[in-house]
């Protein structure tokens, strides 16, 4: 269970879904000198890193030529899960973002922080402008940064800081409170601790046409035990 549009993602706040649309609309310039970052937090399962991967797709998407645009299916793949947000092209070319970085703070040491980061420098210093297709930006998602400490986060911020503008960051953490006062300063801040139960309700009976059977007070009870869980609704959806 993938969302294919943003009207499908669990934003706690609906100012800031409508602020994220107004970006991937092309309505607020982004990244730019003083925001190149997302930072999406909130509880397990909750589905930040989901929104981390459709993020790029949706960005490329915005900055690509009308042609482009259309004739192809644009996608995004989430653990080698490939979910289209263009369903109209569906058929047509799969296009992904063509440089998308993730790094995953939780499964390296943060000694081993300072090499990743010079890594992600060299990616970031090349110049995509000979770069076609769906190749705009560098995109680097950074996932769970609160298992990285101190120094590693501060380094990080500077990177960000020295990052020319074609790179975009997308960090996620359940522990908003750990995360470098200079980074959240540099991000856009998205919160996904969960929505109301009727939301819940429409992607399930989306996705598992199965459970027509049951009345909504009953699926109310199930997702209200969730917790905004995306994980549990889908695997509690399974075993009814
Ligand atoms: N908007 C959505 N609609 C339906 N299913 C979703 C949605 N977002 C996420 N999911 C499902 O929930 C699962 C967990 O999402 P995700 O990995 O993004 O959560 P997370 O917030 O990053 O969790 P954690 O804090 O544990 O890293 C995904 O594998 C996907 O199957
Ligand atoms: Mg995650």
């Amino acid at each position: 269970m993938l969302p294919s549009n943003l009207s499908e993602v669990a934003f706690t706040n609906t100012s800031e879904a409508t602020y994220v649309q107004r970006i991937v609309g092309g309505e607020v310039r982004f990244p730019s000198h003083s925001k190149s970052c997302f930072l999406l937090y909130g509880k397990y399962g909750s589905g930040k890193t989901t929104l981390a991967h459709m993020l790029p797709t949706l960005l490329e998407h915005q900055n690509a030529e009308t042609s482009e645009r259309q004739d192809n299916d644009w996608q995004y793949n989430y653990r080698s899960d490939a979910t289209s947000v263009t369903p109209a092209n569906s058929g047509k070319p799969a296009l992904l973002p063509a440089n998308f970085n993730i790094i995953d703070c939780g499964s390296h040491h943060s000694n081993a922080a300072i090499s990743i980061i010079q890594d992600i420098e060299k990616k970031s210093r090349s110049d995509l402008s000979m770069v076609l297709r769906a190749g705009r930006f560098n995109h680097f998602l950074i996932d769970e940064l609160d298992c990285w400490g101190e120094p590693a986060q501060a380094k990080l911020k500077g990177l960000i800081t020295s990052a020319p503008i074609w790179n975009v960051f997308y960090i996620t953490t359940n522990s908003k409170g750990k995360i470098d006062e200079g980074i959240i300063s540099r991000s856009i801040k998205i919160e996904l601790n969960g929505r109301d139960q009727k939301f819940y309700l429409e992607a399930v009976k989306k996705h598992f046409p199965h459970i027509t059977s049951y009345s909504e007070k009953q699926l109310c009870e199930i997702i209200n035990a969730c917790d905004c869980d995306w994980r549990q609704v889908e695997d509690m959806m399974n075993r009814l």
